[in-house]
């Protein structure tokens, strides 16, 4: 069983500051960001997921299965970026209370909508995370933060061509 260590001992094995060339106030600015990206991408996640429960209509098939695809994205998505968070030295937030406050976007609708409403609030949904997201960037950059600006640049580039690919849905 291992001792547990004396004060000094503590003292002398503290854990040492987070010292990797970007200054604390710019890796809370950061933090900070990516934490509304966070929020953002859980809540269309749940969105997306609901929708792919609820779609109805004559384009179910084709619906349910795109839903399941963007959902899984997103899902897989979060994880990057909480953990990004953590890299940076702050706390991931991780609950429907603070998802709430951070989030640009509105929640799930408790009546499911009609298929193309669905299609229209996806839409939507992906260019808010967008903005987000870009939102971010000038700071990342400033801050030569190359792992955040990375990952801002990988999901722009999803949401972005999500988006197109639901607003063609709705094209004539
Ligand atoms: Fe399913």
């Amino acid at each position: 069983m291992a001792k547990s260590p004396s004060k000094s001992a503590t003292a002398k094995t503290g854990v040492p500051r987070i010292n990797i060339g970007i200054s604390e106030k710019d890796r809370a600015a950061i933090a900070q960001g990516l934490s509304r990206l966070l929020a953002d991408t859980y809540t269309l996640y749940l969105t997306t997921h609901n929708f792919h429960w609820n779609v109805t209509g004559p384009m179910f098939n084709s619906l349910h299965a795109m839903f399941m695809e963007q959902y899984t994205e997103l899902w897989n998505a979060v994880d990057p970026v909480a953990e990004r968070i953590r890299s940076l030295g702050h706390h991931a937030p991780g609950s429907y209370a603070e998802f709430g406050k951070l989030t640009s976007l509105a929640d799930v609708p408790t009546t499911p909508p009609a298929a193309l409403e669905m299609v229209r609030i996806l839409v939507e949904g992906h260019e808010a995370v967008a903005r987000t997201a870009r939102e971010l960037f000038p700071l990342a950059d400033k801050a030569s933060d190359e792992p955040t600006a990375d990952l801002l640049t990988q999901r722009l580039t999803v949401h972005e061509q999500t988006a197109w690919m639901l607003r063609s849905l709705l094209e004539a």
